[in-house]
């Protein structure tokens, strides 16, 4: 158990974020983020080559590139002093940022994991650029999941570099790790990693407030004639309540509620790698 001293219910030499935006890349950037606006109440914005999608408590960017593939994540930490810590982390890990414009955080900089994935982090600010503010039904931007052929190098950038925390692993018959669930608050997960044949994005996914609110999303998909690809169910790691649908790239998009609170000095756990942990309630869909 640490004694060190804790700010936002985590200690002083983790990270305190929360994901902000995804950008995502997209043969067809305007059909998708149509998709988006259908599905998830964004608002559309055309900026330069991107399109920005906002809604409340969400925004993804898109661009044009390959299916399937992230082209960054956002993280908000709440002060200049958070900031100044990650930089120091970075440092001292020997890895490398650099400063980057944002049209949604301020003072950002951008550092990148060993599969090259783009990591933007900078102090958390409403509505920057004025644009456009959305209203709508309770889904807030809360994790982001990548696939990777070499997972542990991920999770050790995200702990040392970063600053995240080990939540929970999934491990196989023969005790090696195929998911790991990594906090920067004090929900279960803001990221997790899947031991996969190719280095993608997996999904994203948005909290909402609660059952019933899985429900009416349920309700509003079918309004728009989207199918539910998996869930309702529960997932063993964060205990979350979930449904996923696919958006046109086939990206999964998860709306999940009841995601786990954990206190900064909890063990790590270990699930075994099956279908039950994936979905107490039913079928699982397993990564590898
Ligand atoms: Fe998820």
């Amino acid at each position: 158990m640490s004694s060190a001293p804790v700010r936002w219910g985590r200690p002083l030499d983790t990270l305190v974020a929360s994901l902000r935006y995804l950008a995502l890349a997209s043969p067809d950037p305007h059909q998708t983020a149509d998709f988006y606006a259908r599905a998830m109440g964004y608002r559309l914005q055309p900026c330069g080559a991107a399109i920005i999608a906002r809604g409340p408590e969400r925004h993804l960017i898109f661009l044009e590139g390959p299916a399937r593939s992230l082209v960054s994540a956002g993280f908000a930490v709440p002060d200049r002093d958070e900031l100044e810590r990650l930089k120091d982390r970075i440092r001292n890990a020997g890895a490398m940022f650099h400063e980057v414009a944002s049209v949604l955080l301020a003072d950002a900089i951008e550092t990148v994991d060993p599969d090259g994935n783009r990591l933007v982090f900078g102090v958390a600010q409403d509505n920057p650029d004025g644009g456009p503010v959305a209203d709508g039904m309770p889904a807030r931007l809360q994790h982001v999941v990548v696939a990777s052929r070499d997972p542990e190098k991920i999770v050790r950038f995200f702990i040392d570099a970063l600053g995240f925390t080990l939540s929970d692993d999934v491990v196989d018959s023969e005790g090696g790790v195929r998911t790991s669930f990594l906090r920067c608050s004090d929900e279960h997960h803001s990221f997790a990693v899947f031991k996969a044949a190719q280095d993608r994005l997996d999904h994203h996914c948005y909290e909402t407030t609660d059952w019933n609110m899985i429900r009416d999303w349920g309700d509003h998909m079918a309004s728009e004639h989207i199918a539910i690809q998996w869930g309702p169910g529960r997932h063993g790691p964060g205990n979350n309540l979930f449904l996923f649908v696919h958006d046109p790239d086939g990206n999964w998009v998860e709306i999940s509620a009841e995601l786990e609170t954990v206190a900064h000095d909890r063990p790590v756990g270990k699930w075994p790698h099956e279908q039950r942990t994936l979905n107490s309630w039913g079928q699982g869909l397993l990564r590898s």
